[in-house]
This record gives C-alpha cells, sequence and structure tokens, in this order.
C-alpha cells in the first residue's frame, strides 16, 4: 500500500498547531482506510486571552509567530521525518482571523519553497468537515453538523470540496453562545467546557429558556439557527436571581445548555428528514450523521445527537475531542485529501488569507 505524508499548520484562531499525517492510498490512488497521526502538536494561546474573556487578534498573532517554528520543528521531530520526506505541506488559508492565518500562510508557503513540496491552501472549515474520515473512514456522502466558536451550520457532504448548505446561525454561533453565556455566568474561558461541566449538577428545568426557530414550518427546507434570544433570556433570568449562588449558576448552565441542545437536535432531525430524501436510499448502512468543530466536544450533545441519529436511520460519526477543537492534523489530512484527488489551488503560491470563506463557496 502507498502513503501520502502531510505536514499540516494551523493559525486561524488562539491555537499554534502543527501535524504530520499519514494518508493510505490504493491502487486506484484514492485515499483507503483511516490514516495515522505521526505526530499532533497544540499550543493553546487560552491563558493569554482568559483575562480579557475572548481571543485579542493582535496577541494571537504576536503569539503565532513566535511559537510556529518551534512547533512545526517539534511535530517533525516526534514524526521522525525529515522534510524531505514529506509529499506537501498544507495550511489554514481561511476563514479566521487575518494576522494569524499570514503567519500559517507564509511560514508553510516559505517551507514549501524551501524543500521543493507543493502547498495546499485548506480552508479551515473543510478541515474540520473531513476530520472523521481522517479518524473513521466516513464515506460520502455523509450530513455534517458543524459548531464552534466562528461557525453552526447544518451541510450536506456529497464529496471533496462539494458542500449544500442547509442551515446557517443567523447571528451567534453555538460556540460563542456558550462563550457569552459562561462570560455572563462569571465562568471561566472558552466557555463550552465551563458550561458543560457546571451543568452536570444543576437542574437543567430549573428555568424555562427559549428555543428559538425550532417551531417554525416543517415543509420548508429552512434548518437555519438562531441564539441571540436565548443569550438575553439567560442574562434577563441571571439579573433576576442577583446576586448568583453556585446552585444558581449551576441550574442556569443545565438550562442553557438544554435549551441549545433542543436547538440543535430539532434542526439536524428536520436536516436528516431533508437529507434522506434527497438520496437515494441506502438499504446496507445508515447515513452517517457527522459533528464537528470544537462544540462536538460536549458530552451531552453527542448522547443527544446520538438518540436522534438512531431514531432517524443515521448513525452518528464524532471524532475524538482532541481532534474537535482546532488542531492542525485535520489541516494535514484536509490537504492530503485535496493532494490525493488533484484538487488543489491553482497558483497556491498566490493563495492569499482570507478571513471570511464560506465552506460553500469550495462547491465548484
Ligand atoms: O473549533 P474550535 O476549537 O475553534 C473554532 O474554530 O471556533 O471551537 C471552539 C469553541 C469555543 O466556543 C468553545 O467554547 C467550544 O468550541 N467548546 C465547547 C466545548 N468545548 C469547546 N462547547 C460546548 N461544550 C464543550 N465541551
Ligand atoms: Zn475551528
Amino acid at each position: 500500500m502507498q502513503h501520502k505524508i502531510v505536514l499540516g499548520i494551523e493559525t486561524s484562531c488562539d491555537e499554534t498547531a502543527a501535524a504530520i499525517i499519514r494518508a493510505p492510498i490504493d491502487a486506484d490512488g484514492t485515499i483507503c482506510g483511516t490514516g495515522d497521526i505521526l505526530s499532533n502538536v497544540v499550543l493553546s494561546q487560552i491563558d493569554m486571552h482568559a483575562p480579557y474573556g475572548g481571543v485579542v487578534p493582535e496577541l494571537a498573532a504576536r503569539a503565532h509567530l513566535s511559537q510556529l517554528d518551534h512547533l512545526v520543528a517539534q511535530a517533525l521531530d516526534e514524526a521522525d521525518i525529515a522534510l524531505d520526506g514529506l509529499d506537501a505541506i498544507a495550511a489554514t488559508a481561511g476563514p479566521g482571523l487575518i494576522g494569524g492565518l499570514l503567519i500559517g500562510l507564509t511560514t508553510a508557503k516559505a517551507i514549501a519553497l524551501a524543500a521543493n513540496k507543493p502547498f495546499i491552501a485548506i480552508n479551515h472549515l473543510e478541515g474540520h468537515a473531513l476530520t472523521v474520515r481522517l479518524t473513521n473512514a466516513t464515506r460520502f456522502p455523509y450530513l455534517l453538523l458543524l459548531v464552534s466558536g466562528g461557525h453552526c451550520q447544518l451541510m450536506s457532504v456529497e464529496g471533496l470540496g462539494t458542500y449544500h448548505c442547509l442551515g446557517t446561525t443567523r447571528d451567534d454561533a453555538v460556540g460563542e453562545a456558550f462563550d457569552k453565556a459562561a462570560k455572563l455566568l462569571r465562568l471561566g474561558y472558552p466557555g463550552g467546557p465551563e458550561i458543560e461541566a457546571r451543568a452536570l449538577s444543576g437542574d437543567s428545568k430549573a428555568y424555562a429558556l427559549p428555543r428559538p426557530l425550532i417551531n417554525g414550518p416543517q415543509e420548508d427546507d429552512d434548518c437555519d439557527f438562531s441564539f441571540s434570544g436565548l443569550k438575553t433570556a439567560l442574562r434577563q433570568q441571571a439579573e433576576k436571581l442577583q446576586p448568583l449562588s453556585d446552585q444558581h449558576i449551576d441550574d442556569l448552565a443545565a438550562s442553557f445548555q438544554a435549551a441549545v441542545m433542543d436547538c440543535l437536535a430539532e434542526r439536524s432531525a428536520k436536516a436528516m428528514r431533508l437529507f434522506s430524501a434527497r438520496h437515494a436510499p441506502d438499504d446496507t448502512t445508515p447515513w452517517p450523521f457527522v459533528i464537528a468543530g470544537g462544540v462536538a466536544a460536549n458530552q451531552a450533545l453527542r448522547t443527544r445527537l446520538a438518540d436522534v441519529a438512531e431514531q432517524y436511520g443515521f448513525i452518528l460519526q464524532v471524532a475524538p475531542p482532541a481532534l474537535c477543537t482546532d488542531n492542525a492534523a485535520m489541516i494535514a489530512w484536509a490537504g492530503a485529501e485535496r493532494l490525493v484527488a488533484d484538487r488543489m489551488t491553482e497558483q497556491p503560491m498566490a493563495a492569499p488569507a482570507q478571513a471570511r470563506w464560506p465552506l460553500a463557496d469550495l462547491t465548484d
């Protein structure tokens, strides 16, 4: 069996990351099976941004600049690979914070030039979307719920580079909603893991918070989300309860998380019905339903969506939590997929950093 070995670099937000993966290739020249992660180094800047309750772009870019070279060296070292042993170098070109993107992109292009290897510009969201093929060899097509700090989308993933959006958020991304809720309850940053932990000791029925958009018409094909009304309701409830006791915080966290999960579950169920109606039935195996992005690390959400998937004839597939949050293995893997399929950007050395780059824009 042949392999392709790719170095990935990720600097789009507050994680500086470098990783090397090996993708198996069959006799037809297509990827067959799961990949091997030879190294996966992630340096989180969370402690640096935590006092500000969110990512400070200028600080993030400076930290990427001072750390990236060492991290790439460490990733090569841990994988026991020299630059010569790589088949390609991939880096996140967007969407994300422009300063960080420029640092990762320029570093990757310089390495590619020096080593005389192809460079591949990767969309960060495509990295999240394809991670499950690295870990589970999930076949196309599948339904994807992408839930991160900057995104909340339901997509039909038809194949590499073919993504149809079924629903998106009209205001806040779901991870952003978790982060803002945590800030309001004076919990740490990032908020998702904090809310999840506090919700474990809270009563999810303590406060009746709204579930925006889920009681809309079912005949249309709108699977959009909205979280800003829920955030406002949480704030108003918290203001009524001042001063907040630990029990109040646990109950508010549990009530908030339950409302978010109801929204994600109902919207996903609607998307499953649409996906099933648009694809010829496959009698042998259920369709994969994939959750990706940082919020997919939430265990309560995984359990809930596994039930919804089963109810609608799908099977839940999720990468391990460390590969749900930002990392470079997902960028290296997306690079390998594009290298093997010969679907690389034209003139990759001229690929720009793009603060905004919707996944659906990749679809021909
Ligand atoms: O994918 P990611 O690492 O970065 C972006 O591309 O945005 O996602 C980060 C987001 C943050 O908003 C964080 O609060 C959320 O994912 N998150 C979680 C959990 N772990 C991370 N949200 C809910 N529950 C979690 N366990
Ligand atoms: Zn991400």
